[in-house]
């Protein structure tokens, strides 16, 4: 069976202090939680992520990165590799953010060698992609879709979607305020399921969690998370709270 996921995606937030003070209190807030079949992850940003895995060491909280470098090492200034991430005990990367794609020139090409890099280094990625709103206006979205996912991981063997976690997260939704509809998320969910199917086989694409992203809030978590394709969710803005994360947690 497939894992439910709450993801938090700190983005550029949170000093060390801070983050290590958030993993306290959400420890605080889930440990008494029935988390069966559910993992909760939290993405501070890479100067920040020693201290918050020491910080949630004893819990289940899993602290993941928000962006690695294809290259095994060299000169890439400011970059950070898959090794220096395996040497302080991350396991999981987020890869192929929207805003990693808008201001970072991230392409669908770059994120094939990464996630070719991840799966060399027995990593896992929460792998994003999503339309943007002219997309969608145009009726593209679908075609848009399937061309992300094409181009970044349907190189890869079915073998490797073990490691793979897919987020869609439609860019016009993305600390918009505006929500995809739960119909609008499950209608997408499905899709994407359908074409794994296509190109893999039905274990793999039952076998994929694909997670919504995109102003998930308390107040709509429960009704995103209702339906049968989203099996959680990415979350920036209400990941900062603990009593907002905590809340889309037990949504879950
Ligand atoms: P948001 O961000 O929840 O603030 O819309 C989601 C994301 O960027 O993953």
């Amino acid at each position: 069976m497939r894992s439910k996921i709450v993801a938090g995606n700190w983005k550029m937030n949170n000093n060390n202090k801070e983050s290590i003070q958030l993993i306290e209190d959400l420890k605080a807030a889930i440990k008494n939680e029935e988390l069966s079949n559910t993992r909760v992850i939290v993405a501070p940003t890479f100067v920040n992520l020693a201290t918050s895995i020491s910080a949630a060491n004893g819990s289940s909280i899993e602290v993941v990165a928000q962006n690695m470098h294809q290259a095994k090492n060299g000169a890439y200034t400011g970059e950070i590799s898959a090794d220096m991430l395996k040497a302080i005990d991350v396991k999981t990367v987020i890869l192929g953010h929207s805003e990693r794609r808008t201001y970072f020139n991230e392409t669908d090409a770059s994120l094939a060698e990464k996630v070719d890099a991840i799966l060399a280094n027995d990593l896992e990625t929460i792998f994003c992609f999503g339309e943007l709103l002219e997309d969608r206006k145009s009726d593209n979205h679908f075609a848009v879709v399937e061309s992300q996912l094409k181009n970044a991981l349907f190189h890869l063997e079915a073998s490797a979607w073990k490691s793979i976690v897919l987020a869609y997260e439609p860019v016009w939704a993305i600390g918009t305020g505006e929500t995809a509809s739960p119909e609008q998320a499950q209608e997408m969910h499905a899709f994407i399921r359908s074409i794994i199917e296509k190109k893999y086989n039905k274990e793999v694409a039952d076998g994929v969690s694909i997670l919504y992203g995109g102003s998930v809030k308390p107040a709509n978590a429960e009704e995103i998370f209702s339906k049968p394709d989203v099996d959680g969710g990415l979350i920036g803005g209400a990941a900062l709270k603990v009593a907002d994360f905590t809340a889309i947690i037990k949504a879950i």
